[in-house]
């Protein structure tokens, strides 16, 4: 995951979940009423909006008991098993990282290409797109006071370079945006050292995507923002940022934990400390890229679609391994598993790999403008790009009968104990699907140590492990194809 909208997304867990609650004591007051009443449960669920009553369709979907158990099988015991996670290390290995406009990005649209093609999945194809192309250059931070010490940075997405020669400028160090404020006046021709503690990604994201803009704001001539992440080895986090119309752009790149803890306490000391920043980063024309599209089409309504997905482009750091190889992997796999055991749902699926997450969901900003003509036949949009470890559930958006029966498919992952059905689907990539009101969901995995490689040298297929993605490839096929094959769409 890339994209910096997701900025509220703790708030927006805080509201959820309240909301969550509140429907939790609906619910528990309307069963209390029922049996006062001693009327029939089945007056509490949720009724269905189309013709089909609830109650046939909890029954249909517990029809598919047995096709899930197979999936399972090959996915997690049998021919399959591990397969996600060798498609990946070979396409990691091979390509490498996979940045918006590189030449990388572009061989690793080719190898997917030819691997869905190769495989015999049907219409395969690209769908041209332009995206944005930022390259890094060389970059180096120098401490010349209070004592030399070279700094570990990584430049951020769209950050213009230094002159040639570089900045030297002395540092003011600041823990938040309050304090950037109210010490305004000193920030004229200073380099902004933000070490603004780690919340959560969504709120703490904000100092990467817009300190430059804030520091300019006010004259500074630089900023380096403490990298995004919960836990650290002294490695820096790269990402996109945003310069604001009409404000200065100034050279911004994120500095290690350690470094950014270091120069607070040398400040509290009362000690002078000077960098000189050098980068080299340029912003380019807008280069040519592609969505990378396969299918299994529907044997009844190939005109419907359930989508699943996960982006191919990373940062130009480490291998994208886990950010996000791996989600666009398991939506590979997951039509491979359907294809082995020879299954063709009523509806189409598609897998689309996006190109251009990190930079704002622009492959899938794009689609979307492309495809939104047919947006009544899309069934489930689904995305996979936090991670692909041992999966907890699925974190879904859509109506109360559209969750009702999400319920009822997770029921069906029993024998993998991942029956949760969240709150909130989250994707930078199908959100603007789920804006417009088409049922969305997103994998949830164990992902407490997803922001400690996210978007640095960390991020390589030594953080995947085979058996996870077994897991995880389960899922997205079961969930994708039941979907797909039950008789009616999902309520909107
Ligand atoms: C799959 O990976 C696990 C964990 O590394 C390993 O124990 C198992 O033998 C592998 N299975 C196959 C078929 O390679
Ligand atoms: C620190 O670096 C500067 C410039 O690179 C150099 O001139 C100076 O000798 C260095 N000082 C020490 C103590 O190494
Ligand atoms: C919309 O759906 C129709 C019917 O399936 C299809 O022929 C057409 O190509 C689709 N248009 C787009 C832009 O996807
Ligand atoms: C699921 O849970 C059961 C019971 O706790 C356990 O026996 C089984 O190994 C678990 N399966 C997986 C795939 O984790
Ligand atoms: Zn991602």
């Amino acid at each position: 995951m890339g994209s910096i909208c997701r900025s509220c997304n703790q708030k927006d867990t805080e509201m959820i979940e309240n909301r969550g609650a509140t429907w939790r004591s609906v619910v528990s007051l309307a069963v209390l009423l029922c049996i006062m009443a001693q009327l029939p449960h089945s007056c509490c669920r949720p009724p269905s909006s189309h013709g089909k009553p609830f109650r046939d369709i909890a029954e249909e979907v517990a029809g598919y008991k047995n096709v899930a158990k197979k999936i399972i099988d090959l996915a997690v015991y049998g021919k399959a098993q591990n397969r996600s996670y060798e498609k990946l290390a070979a396409f990691t290995d091979t390509i490498g990282n996979r940045m918006s406009g590189s030449q990388n990005l572009e061989l690793a649209i080719k190898y997917m290409y030819n691997a869905l093609r190769q495989e015999g999945l049907e219409n395969v194809h690209l769908e041209p797109v332009k995206v944005p192309f930022w390259v890094r250059g060389e970059e180096r931070a120098e401490m010349l006071q209070p004592r030399n010490h070279t700094l570990a940075i990584l430049g951020l997405g769209s950050s213009i370079g230094t002159p040639k020669g570089g900045i030297e400028a002395e540092v003011l160090v600041v823990e938040s945006f309050e304090e950037l404020k109210r010490r305004a006046a000193e920030a004229k021709g200073k380099i902004i050292v933000y070490n603004q503690p780690f919340v959560s990604y969504g709120e703490t994201v904000q100092y990467r995507a817009f300190g430059a803009t804030e520091a300019a704001k006010i004259g500074a001539v630089a900023s380096l923002i403490r990298s995004i992440t919960p836990f650290s080895i002294n490695n820096p986090h790269t990402g996109w940022q945003d310069y604001q119309e009409g404000v200065p752009k100034i050279p911004t790149a994120c500095l290690t934990v350690e470094d950014a803890q270091m120069m607070t306490r040398m400040a509290q000391r009362g000690q002078k400390i000077v960098i000189r920043l050098s980068m080299e980063a340029r912003n380019l024309p807008d280069a040519d890229s592609f969505n990378t599209v396969a299918e299994i089409t529907g044997r009844e309504h190939p005109e419907q679609v359930v989508l699943i997905s996960g982006h191919l482009d990373s940062w130009d750091v480490a291998q994208g391994a886990m950010d996000d190889g791996g989600g666009a992997v398991i939506s590979w796999e997951a039509l491979s598993l359907l294809r082995d055991l020879g299954l063709r749902p009523r509806r189409t699926l598609r897998t689309v790999l996006w190109t251009a997450e990190e930079q704002g969901g622009v492959g899938a900003a794009q689609y979307y403008q492309l495809h939104k003509v047919n947006i009544s036949n899309f069934d489930l949009v689904m995305e996979s790009d936090m991670g692909t470890f041992r999966p907890l559930g699925i974190q879904f958006s859509g109506t109360q009968q559209a969750r009702a029966i999400m319920r009822e498919v997770m029921k069906l992952l029993q024998p993998i104990n991942t029956t949760a059905l969240e709150e909130h689907s989250e994707g930078t990539d199908i959100n603007p699907w789920m804006e417009a009101g088409v049922p969305g969901a997103s994998l949830h995995t164990k992902d407490r140590k997803y922001f400690w490689f996210h978007h640095s040298n960390g991020d390589t297929m030594s953080v995947q492990e085979p058996t996870e993605m077994n897991l995880c490839a389960a899922v997205w096929a079961t969930v994708a194809y039941v979907i797909a094959d039950l008789e009616e769409m999902l309520p909107r």
